[in-house]
Parts: structure tokens; C-alpha cells; sequence
């Protein structure tokens, strides 16, 4: 006998519209991301600016509907002015925060046509290290001011006569963290957020801006951090950023998927803080979640330690990942979805290369890694309002977690187009688990599709050689009197599409 978990999804528990965005990703220029990821002239698959269009065409797999660039640490020592005008002309600098050096080959203009072919919008980040709100006022009128003023017509000038109407801005990254270019103290970065932001909008009003939480929940100042920041700036800002990475690095499996439920406790927090801030105030808004860098990070961890200071786009961070951290993955999309109504913004860092879903090859083809596939079922089905499921599941203690359902689950009620996607992992190691989903009001509902990634080697990766590691439709959930009925496979990630019976 298998283990059982039940679950009730009704058309009106409703966690909250989904904003797309929390399907977002993440460009830095860091290692193999930009050079020899979206831009290889000479490939054969570039077209005439460079860009690979294999890479392209996965990324528009993945429906991404946000990128967050420059950086991440880059960031924080980048100077805007030097990635725009005639290429030639640009200077090759030291990047100090991964010891590289950046050609600047590719900036802010090129950046923005490419995200046009893929589909996506940027959130675009300002250097709040070495410089500040000059720099970061500039570039606001650069990109968004449609023209008349010294840097608006200086976009003209390089070719570029529609403004690029960013609306999605990061004041800085990280400023938090002592390997920071710039790091700066909570009540610092809040003040020069607070009037970086204050400049920025002043010049163009209708952008968003992300200030900096902590760069992860283990930080010695986190929580004090966000509050004291979110004290500063919260007249100026919609949202505070979360950031985090996981690992196997004991290789427990229990304890690792279930790594998940800590990030669901960082979320919480966060949203806590925000609304303590928001009391203190006597305010009227929320501050919402923008949870911009998340991924599993750690198996480069040590050859990265081996790159030779000073090189151009050298393979950085590119950790090549299994199976098992794509059921992580999944687990923390759910636990994104679960928290819609406060979370608007989420990228997986990062898109290509570097900790990302898809890989390239100097010369040769893109491959998708373990991990592409459930970012790609979220981002394409997971679209809609997040249902507020009623799940009971049996339950597992491990290391540092306790009563870890095996069961996680979120779903997407897409009322559109009258279907309704029920996202699942099963955490058990050895048994299947019989899910019993009933969905009460879903009159004439049917079952389309039940995906499942599932590999009896945790440890499987893909490679440009092949890809062992992926999802096929053989799931066998079925749908009778209500019920949705399905055996989870042990460990594995499922993607249940249900929609309308249409009508002969
Ligand atoms: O995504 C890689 C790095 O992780 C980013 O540059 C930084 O923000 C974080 O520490």
C-alpha cells in the first residue's frame, strides 16, 4: 500500500492573480551568461547582431517574461556609460567582483533588442557600490525619457529613437554583503536608496522600485536589515528583495527537498517585516516581494576557485545539474506560487550558463538542463490565479526540518481559457503516493495531460550530448465523480492539466 495525500481546490480559495513575473530570470554579465551565451558572432546559429537564435528560441520555451540585469555583484562596479555608443569605442575594464575582465561589447542598448526578440521585459539594475544617484538618475532618463534632454537624445544619438521604457528598476544588489563592491551599512543604503529612488522617479514616475533585503536568510544582519531599510525607503519603493540558493552538500536527499519549507519561512518573514513597517508608517500600501535571485547553487563551487584572474567570459559558475535539484526547483516554484498575493516578482538565477537552465556549447548546440523543465511547465501552465489547496499528506522529520509533508503542491486556475494545472512533487524516496484531488466546482472538467519527470538516478544530468533527464506525458491521473485521481511516482515532479470539456 502506497502513501495517500488528499487535496480540495474550489474556483473561489483564491491565493491571488499570478503577476507573470514571478516566472523571471536573471542575465548578469558573469562568466559564460552573455559572451558565448546570448551573443557568439561566427556561430552559425547567430544572426547578424551575434545573438545565438538557438538560445533564443529556448528561452522563448520558456515563456521568460522578465530579466534582471546587468547583475548581481557586476553590478556594483559598472559604469552604464560604458556598454552604449559605438562599440569600438568602449573600454575594457576590470570587473572586481569576478575578477574578469568585461569588454563591454554588450550594454544597455544591445541588452534591451535582444530582450525584445525573446519576448521579455528587464528589470534593470543601478550601481549603488561605487556610484549612486547621479549615475543611476542618468541612466533613468537615458533609457525612459523620450528625447529633448542631454542623455535622452544621446540614446538617439546611438540609434536607439524609442525610449526603452523600463519599468521594473533594482536600486543596487546585495548591499547587504561584505563581498559587495560598495557594501554599505543598513542605515547607509537606505538613505542612498531613499534618495536614489526619490531622483529616479522624479524623473520618470510610473517605474517600480526593488530595494535591497538580505542576500540570503542566513545573513548575521537579516531582518533587522530589511527593517531598517524598508523604514527609509518605504514612501519610494513597491517591493524589497529575497535572495537564495540551495545545495546537497551533505548529500541528504530528505533534507534537501525539504529546503523548500525554509524558503517558505523566509518568504513569511519578509512579509512580516514589510507589514511591521507598514503599521509603524500608519501606511496605506504593502510592500511586495520581489524574490530575485533563487536557484540551486553548488556544485561549481570549487572549480571556480581554479579560474585564472583577469579573463574574458570564462566558464563561471556553471554547475551542471541533476536530478535531484530539479524536484528542489519545482518545490520552490510552488512555494512561489503559494505566496502570489505578496510575491510579484521571482528570478531564477540565472538564464544561460551560469546556474541556469540552459547551457551552450562554444561553436555548438544548447542544451537544456534538468532543471529547464519545471521552470518551463510553471512559467507556460502556470499562469492565472493561484488556488489556496487544502492538502493533507502524510509527513517526514529530517535533519534540520520537521513534519515535511511528502506532498507539494500549488495550483493555477486559468479562467481565460477554463483550465486548471495542478503542480506536484512527491518527496518520498521509496513509495508512490496516491494523490485524491477534489475539485468540487470544476463542473464538465477533464483531464488533458498529466506530465512527469521522474529518474531512478538522483544523480542524473544532461549534457549537449543528450538530455536522459526528461518529462514525459504518461502520467496516470484520471478524473471520475469530482475526483482527480493520480499515483505520484516516488520522487518526481508532476504537471496535471485539467480543462473544460468542450462541448460537440
Ligand atoms: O547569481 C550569482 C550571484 O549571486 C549574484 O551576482 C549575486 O547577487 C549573488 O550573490
Amino acid at each position: 500500500m502506497g502513501q495517500k495525500a488528499k487535496m480540495v481546490l474550489e474556483k473561489d480559495f483564491k491565493i491571488s492573480e499570478i503577476d507573470k513575473r514571478i516566472y523571471g530570470s536573471f542575465l548578469e554579465h558573469l562568466g559564460r551568461a552573455v559572451y558565448g551565451g546570448i551573443y557568439e558572432p561566427g556561430h552559425p546559429q547567430a544572426d547578424e547582431n551575434g545573438f545565438r537564435q538557438d538560445v533564443m528560441e529556448m528561452v522563448k520555451e520558456l515563456q521568460v517574461p522578465i530579466i534582471r540585469y546587468p547583475g548581481g555583484n557586476f553590478v556594483s562596479g559598472y559604469n552604464w556609460e560604458d556598454g552604449v555608443g559605438p562599440v569600438e569605442k568602449r573600454p575594457r575594464r576590470l570587473d572586481l567582483a569576478w575578477r574578469t575582465t568585461e569588454t563591454n561589447e554588450i550594454g544597455t542598448n544591445e541588452l534591451m533588442s535582444w530582450a525584445k526578440l525573446v519576448n521579455a521585459e528587464v528589470n534593470m539594475a543601478v550601481n549603488l557600490g561605487t556610484r549612486g544617484i547621479d549615475a543611476a538618475r542618468n541612466l533613468v532618463e537615458y533609457c525612459n525619457h523620450p528625447g529633448g534632454s542631454y542623455y535622452s537624445d544621446l540614446r538617439i544619438s546611438h540609434g536607439y529613437k524609442e525610449p526603452h521604457k523600463i519599468k521594473t528598476w533594482c536600486l543596487g544588489n546585495e548591499m547587504d554583503g561584505p563581498w559587495q563592491i560598495g557594501h554599505k551599512t543598513a542605515d547607509e543604503y537606505g538613505r542612498l536608496a531613499l534618495e536614489t529612488a526619490k531622483a529616479m522617479k522624479w524623473i520618470d514616475p510610473t517605474i517600480e522600485l526593488v530595494a535591497c533585503g538580505s542576500s540570503g536568510r542566513g545573513m548575521p544582519t537579516f531582518a533587522d536589515w530589511e527593517a531598517t531599510v524598508l523604514d527609509h525607503t518605504y514612501d519610494h519603493v513597491e517591493f524589497i528583495s529575497l535572495h537564495q540558493y540551495y545545495g546537497n552538500r551533505d548529500n541528504d536527499i530528505s533534507n534537501y527537498l525539504a529546503m523548500s519549507v525554509e524558503m517558505d519561512d523566509f518568504i513569511r518573514s519578509v512579509i512580516s517585516i514589510a507589514d511591521y513597517i507598514k503599521a509603524k508608517k500608519r501606511g496605506k500600501k504593502n510592500i511586495n516581494l520581489s524574490f530575485d535571485e533563487w536557484n540551486v547553487w553548488y556544485h561549481s563551487n570549487e572549480s571556480d576557485k581554479k579560474i585564472e584572474p583577469w579573463s574574458i567570459a570564462p566558464s563561471q559558475l556553471e554547475d551542471h545539474y541533476n536530478f535531484e535539484d530539479a524536484l528542489l526547483v519545482g518545490c520552490m516554484l510552488i512555494t512561489l506560487l503559494k505566496h502570489a498575493d505578496r510575491i510579484k516578482i521571482a528570478c531564477l538565477a540565472q538564464l544561460i550558463n551560469v546556474i541556469a537552465p540552459i547551457m551552450t556549447e562554444e561553436n555548438g548546440p544548447a542544451w537544456k538542463q534538468t532543471i529547464f523543465y519545471p521552470y518551463m511547465h510553471a512559467s507556460v501552465y502556470g499562469r492565472g490565479v493561484s488556488l489556496k489547496p487544502i492538502i493533507s499528506s502524510p509527513k517526514y522529520d529530517s535533519k534540520d526540518f520537521t513534519d515535511v509533508p511528502y506532498l507539494e503542491s500549488a495550483a493555477v486556475y486559468n479562467e481565460e481559457n477554463e483550465q486548471l494545472t495542478i503542480f506536484a512533487v512527491n518527496r518520498h524516496l521509496q513509495e508512490g503516493l496516491e494523490l485524491e484531488c477534489d475539485i468540487r466546482n470544476f463542473d464538465g472538467y477533464e483531464v488533458v495531460e498529466h506530465i512527469v519527470l521522474e529518474n531512478d538516478d538522483l544523480k542524473q544530468t544532461n549534457s549537449a550530448k543528450g538530455t536522459p533527464v526528461a518529462p514525459h506525458s504518461n502520467g496516470n491521473a484520471v478524473m471520475e465523480n469530482g475526483l482527480v485521481s493520480a499515483v505520484l511516482p516516488k520522487l518526481s515532479w508532476n504537471v496535471i492539466r485539467l480543462a473544460k470539456r468542450k462541448s460537440s
